[in-house]
């Protein structure tokens, strides 16, 4: 059998009580490379809702770029929370799974795991979903597909002394997917749907809200004689700290259930009247967060036992808040470094090999 080109699904939150620890699970394929020459059997990839299948056969050529957009997402979370408590493990903890893993055509599982309705989840659910639009985007902006391409409606009178040239990245195409794949499972008329499509579309709107200018120069060496301009998506670092951000403000809410023609409805206000009300910028939880300080596979928390400490931060880095008070083991570690390089004309370089010795800090 000729197996999936690439690809991912985003399980979403599996439904099991409140009580069980939700996994937020995915899988990703390999071979992001091969776009075209492999064909991705959208019926033998597990767990798709029929909605998800529908997606998938009728744009099976950007299915690659969902799954590559899902790992974005899950690097740049593990990226904004290393060094905290919760640090957006992923139950195979390796990025070598996207590397090696991949390369021998398996399909393997990456699961962030994370308590449901937490603030966590809800910044793992906009991370993620702004990561499809994101990848999704730019691969359409490289030409990379034949159903999208360069945004060519939102051009507007050109500026002072630039005119519009090469391609500007369609977020609106990317969103879209993004919008049909990772929401596609998040139709039930409960708190935990109402949240996630919330959230989902937090991340998405954050990059349409950060697209840019980008401009080049032409004309004789350099001179800036001529200058061409299109829009263009942010670094997805950029997406990170601002989701960074609007997790630390994140509005608690509460959930109301009303009853409609078609049933008991779930949904969320918020619990404070005094603050400001979230925009749908805003993240939005209705669970308290464990302190991710024991481990407790009711939560999704691993605890930290044996996680490293920074001995001179006081920050939740240091070994007194990330340890959460038990204290901490110290042993040495020898490290082999490059050093006393030196420079050789004309062109190289040469290294002696030092042993450094490290303290290592771990929670006890
Ligand atoms: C994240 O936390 C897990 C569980 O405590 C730990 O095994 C892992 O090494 C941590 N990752 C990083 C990058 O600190
Ligand atoms: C530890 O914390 C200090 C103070 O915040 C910081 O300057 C240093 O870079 C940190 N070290 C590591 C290895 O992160």
């Amino acid at each position: 059998m000729i197996y999936l080109g690439c690809f991912l699904f985003l399980c979403g939150l599996t439904h099991v009580t409140a009580s069980y620890p939700i996994w937020w699970s995915l899988a990703v394929g390999h071979q992001y490379s091969s776009l075209g020459t492999q064909p991705i059997l959208c019926g033998s990839i597990p767990g798709l809702v029929p909605k998800q299948l529908r997606f998938c056969r009728n744009y099976v050529e950007i299915m690659p770029s969902v799954a590559e957009g899902v790992k974005l997402g899950i690097q740049e979370c593990q990226h904004q929370f290393r060094g905290r408590r919760w640090n957006c493990t992923t139950v195979n903890d390796n990025l070598a799974i996207f590397g090696p893993v991949l390369d021998k055509g398996e399909c393997v599982r990456i699961v962030p795991v994370v308590s449901a309705a937490t603030r966590e989840s809800a910044f793992v659910h906009a991370i993620a979903s702004a990561g499809v639009a994101f990848a999704v985007t730019r691969s359409c902006a490289e030409g990379s597909a034949t159903i999208c391409g360069c945004d060519t409606r939102h051009k507007g009178p050109p500026g002072d002394g630039w005119k519009w040239g090469g391609c500007s990245e369609d977020v609106e195409f990317g969103s879209m997917v993004s919008r049909e794949f990772a929401d596609a499972r998040e139709n039930r008329p409960d708190a935990r749907s109402a949240m996630n499509r919330h959230n989902n579309e937090a991340g998405r709107t954050s990059i349409n809200d950060h697209m840019h200018l980008k401009c080049k120069c032409h004309g004789l060496s350099g001179s800036c004689e001529v200058k061409t301009c299109w829009w263009s998506q942010p670094d997805f670092r950029v997406i990170g700290d601002y989701l960074k951000d609007k997790y630390d403000s994140a509005s608690e809410m509460v959930v109301e259930k009303h009853r409609e023609s078609r049933g008991w409805v779930e949904t969320l206000r918020p619990r404070y009247a005094y603050f400001k009300p979230p925009t749908e910028r805003d993240l939005v939880y209705y669970e308290s967060s464990p302190n991710f300080c024991e481990p407790n596979s009711d939560t999704g928390s691993f605890g930290t036992r044996d996680r490293i400490c920074n001995l001179t931060s006081h920050g939740i880095d240091g070994c007194d808040l990330l340890c959460c008070g038990r204290g901490h083991n110290t042993r040495t570690e020898r490290r082999k470094e490059k050093c006393h390089c030196i420079f050789h004309w004309c062109c190289y370089v040469s290294c002696q090999e030092c042993v450094r010795i490290y303290d290592v800090h771990t929670c006890k």
